[in-house]
């Protein structure tokens, strides 16, 4: 949708990506860190101040202490995370269970380590996740299960009787849990973050995998990071040191500094809540229909009371006849389920959104 929004020169609330500057205290101590001569590879595991600084951070916020030398590695991005992550857990023949629609790499980065994606829809339209099912799904195949809170693309967030679920099925198995928290600070409305850190039966099975991108405005720098048990970080290790081995230095060395900076990151909330508030207000003059977003970059609507146009065709005429691009979420499902509603990304400036609206007011179906 970017490639089609860049060749009609439309509005791109497509990709999830914020269309405003990132802080330049953190670029000027980029700058400072390449000029003091951060320029070659650091520890494999990851800069080990910024690791530190990240146990004491997860101390604080979730109430967990975590080993900096054995369970937190530094990784190019919350995707690279994830794909590790699975290729340590995963031999032929497992099964995952992954609630749909999903962030796209899940499947594949499952599927080509030789394992399969057990499907389930999470229930539309607030797409909680239908535990019943998941009891249902488990067979003595399955190696993990695959949560995302605040969700992409639905910004759903997971409550703590979800983390009570959680726990009630996978206790006494040998069920791991991969959980994305790419958007932890990304949650509106005083929800807290349920993350699985907070949770010590959880933490001993689970992969969490976070993205400096998503909490610095600064998707580009693809840098993020894992924490497990210790157990499963050896793992993880296994196949990060044969991989890209170390990360960016200058980053980390920023980052391990700008981290002691907590407003940077407190903030967050109320900052993207602002702007969901914001474009929830213009989209008012719309006639598409709001979805709940508690969290993440994304806030979804329908239309199925407008037209039954497949959502990808919806999409592709809102790119090409009234300049606006969204993601059609049909295309966050294996099979494509379509259930008439598209993602729109609101980490943008005040102007991008509204010239978003000015577009979308003049769709009548
Ligand atoms: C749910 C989810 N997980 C992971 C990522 C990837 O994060 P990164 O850009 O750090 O690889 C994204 C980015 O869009 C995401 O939405």
């Amino acid at each position: 949708m970017s490639q089609l929004a860049n060749e009609y020169n439309a509005v791109n609330l497509g990709q999830g990506f914020p269309d405003f500057p990132m802080s330049d205290e953190l670029t000027d101590l980029v700058n400072k860190a390449m000029k003091s001569g951060y320029n070659q590879y650091t520890h494999m595991n990851g800069f080990p101040l910024l690791r530190e600084r990240l146990a004491a951070k997860v101390q604080k916020l979730y109430n967990t202490s975590v080993d900096a030398d054995r369970q937190i590695t530094i990784t190019p991005g919350g995707t690279y995370a994830i794909y590790t992550a699975l290729t340590a857990a995963l031999q032929p023949g497992d099964e995952v269970i992954v609630f749909e629609p999903c962030y796209d790499s899940y499947i594949p980065n499952i599927e080509v380590n030789g394992a399969k994606a057990v499907l389930i829809n999470l229930e539309y339209p607030d797409y909680s996740i239908p535990w019943q099912e998941v009891k249902q799904k488990i067979t003595a195949r399955t190696r993990m299960i695959m949560i995302n809170s605040p969700q992409n693309p639905t910004g759903s967030v997971l409550s703590e009787d979800d983390m009570q679920q959680l726990i009630q099925i996978t206790t006494g198995t040998a069920i791991m849990v991969l959980s994305d928290e790419v958007y932890e600070h990304l949650i509106f409305d005083d929800i807290p973050h349920y993350s699985v850190l907070r949770y010590p039966e959880l933490m001993e099975r689970s992969f969490v995998c976070f993205s400096f991108g998503k909490t610095y405005h600064c998707t580009g720098w693809k840098l993020g990071y894992c924490i497990s048990s210790a157990e499963l970080m050896k793992e993880f290790r296994k196949v990060h040191q044969f991989n890209c081995f170390t990360c960016n230095t200058p980053l980390q060395v920023a980052i391990a500094e700008y981290i002691t900076n907590e407003d940077a990151y407190l903030s967050l909330p109320q900052f993207y809540q602002a702007k969901r508030d914001y474009f929830a207000a213009l989209m008012k003059e719309t006639l598409f229909k709001p979805m709940v977003s508690h969290g993440s970059y994304f806030q979804c609507y329908g239309y199925d009371h407008l037209s039954d146009e497949a959502d990808k065709d919806l999409a592709v005429r809102l790119v090409k006849e009234y300049g606006i691009a969204t993601i059609p979420v049909s295309a966050f499902y294996k099979e494509g389920k379509d259930d008439r509603v598209l993602r729109f990304c609101f980490a943008k400036k005040e102007e991008t959104l509204e010239k978003a609206v000015e577009k979308l007011v003049k769709f009548r179906g």
